[in-house]
């Protein structure tokens, strides 16, 4: 399987970094190819926790390339940041990191903008942002105006375009809050950061591109790392509780330069449950006691911002929908030691709509937040699964439950997860 991809099925989360991370073993290339540090991966290794949020899951084996594709948006301080914490713990950031030319870069106005902007949609929920300026510098990528890519930096007019820009910025930020606040971005001084910024980034910077066409061509084993899950793709997602780039799985070409036809294998992501982390409809949320009993065991706060992450029943709807969306294979199911205290434990199976049964997951917002979720009860295996590494050695009824959840969503499962170690692993 030279060419693989990993993504997440529901509204994030769902433990991708740590898939990732043991699938690299096979792998000489890891990429991300969209989202930016709204991204928050998880890899637990030798008891040791790390947190990433631009650098591929791949850049704990040396022998592996990472690749920023250009379909991310890049704030560079941030990925600094992360490069400068991997370092101190000594794993290795040198030429084994490949940063596209491409990719669009954030800047302080950015930041501004997503938090003038989030605070209310018009129908008067937010969409609850990371705040890490994703959505503003998309925008400002496909409006072209006034965007600046990775590239950008290294050229003789690029003090002349901050200048032009963050002008243009004073002048439209006091707009975006009813002139209620006072902007002043200040154009010397986000030049001389963002050139250091470059000249630190500089050995890193490639076509990535042309050098994953290379790799296609010459039969290099590629792996892609999703951000954000399918329920949060700008296109095919919950519009508009959703981030701006296309987090399932027709993101990879767009995001990457990869034709689609390469990819011989797609690995879904699911949590034995759901989670969704900001506003926007959740079908099968559980806003009470079992919400806080899976918020507990399953730690299940976020990665990037720390908020608690909302909690809810498996909801094979959402997940068979975007199964097939993002043209997956097979399923890894994560987290499963999550529900081992549970007596029953509820799997959506359908919507009633207006009166009507569905299985059709609804395109328009509003009528997702009007379905009724019709459950089907399993029940509980109420023990410690963590020690597990067997399928065979799991319990009668977790068995039944990864099997039903594996039926509904129309998948073979390749994967279950009892706990985030890499050892805590049982592949089928
Ligand atoms: P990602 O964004 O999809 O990579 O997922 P996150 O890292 O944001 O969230 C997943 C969390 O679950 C992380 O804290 C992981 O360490 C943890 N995790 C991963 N797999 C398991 C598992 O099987 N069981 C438990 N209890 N935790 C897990
Ligand atoms: P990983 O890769 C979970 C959510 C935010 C918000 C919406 C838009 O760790 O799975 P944005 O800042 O992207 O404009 O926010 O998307 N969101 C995520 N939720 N996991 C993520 O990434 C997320 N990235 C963005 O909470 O609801
Ligand atoms: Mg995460």
């Amino acid at each position: 399987m030279p060419v693989t991809c990993v993504v997440g099925l529901q509204w994030g989360d769902e433990a991708k970094g740590k898939i990732v991370d043991i699938l690299t073993a096979k792998h000489d290339i890891v990429v991300r190819y969209q989202g930016g540090s709204n991204a928050g991966h998880t890899v637990v290794t030798g008891g040791q926790s790390y947190k990433l949020s631009l650098v591929p899951s791949g850049i704990f084996r040396p022998d592996v390339k990472c690749v920023v594709a250009g379909g991310v948006v890049l704030n560079p301080a941030a990925l600094l940041e992360e490069i400068d914490g991997l370092t101190a713990r000594q794993v290795a950031v040198g030429d084994n990191l490949i940063v596209s030319d491409r990719a669009h870069i954030i800047f302080p106005w950015h930041f501004e903008e997503d938090r003038l902007l989030d605070k209310r949609l018009s129908g008067g929920e937010a969409i609850g942002t990371t705040l890490r300026g994703i959505g503003p510098c998309y925008r400002d990528k496909v409006g072209r105006v006034f965007a600046v890519r990775l590239g950008d930096m290294y050229r003789a007019d690029f003090r002349q375009r901050i200048e032009h820009i963050t002008q243009a910025k004073n002048d439209i930020l006091p707009g975006l809050c009813g002139g209620a606040e006072r902007v002043r971005l200040d154009a010397a001084e986000i030049h001389r950061q963002y050139s250091d910024y470059a000249e630190r980034l500089s050995p890193h910077v490639a076509d990535t591109t042309v050098y994953l066409l290379d790799a296609v061509e010459s039969e290099k084993n590629i792996l892609f790392e999703g951000a954000q899950g399918a329920l949060l793709d700008i296109d095919h997602g919950t519009f508009p509780f959703v981030t701006s780039s296309n987090s399932s799985g027709v993101g990879v070409s767009s995001g990457s330069g990869v034709p689609g036809r390469y990819v011989s294998k797609v690995i879904g992501i699911l949590k034995a449950y759901t989670t969704r982390v900001g506003g926007g409809p959740f079908p099968t949320e559980q806003d009470n006691e079992t919400g806080q009993h899976i918020r507990d065991r399953g730690n299940e706060y976020g990665t990037v911002t720390k908020r608690p992450r909302r909690c809810g029943w498996f909801d094979a709807v959402a997940a068979r929908y975007t199964a097939r969306l993002s043209g997956v294979d097979v399923i890894c199911v994560m987290l499963l030691d999550v529900l081992g205290e549970l007596p029953e434990l509820k799997v959506c199976t359908a919507y009633e709509l207006d009166g009507r049964r569905t299985t059709r997951f609804p395109s328009h917002v509003d009528d997702l937040r009007r379905v009724v979720p019709v459950y089907e009860t399993l029940p509980g295996w109420q023990q410690e699964i963590t020690d597990i590494r067997q399928m065979d050695d799991l319990p009668e009824n977790a068995k039944k439950y990864i099997a039903r959840i594996s039926q509904l969503v129309g998948r073979p499962i390749e994967v279950a997860s009892v706990g985030p170690d890499r050892e805590q692993t049982i592949f089928a």
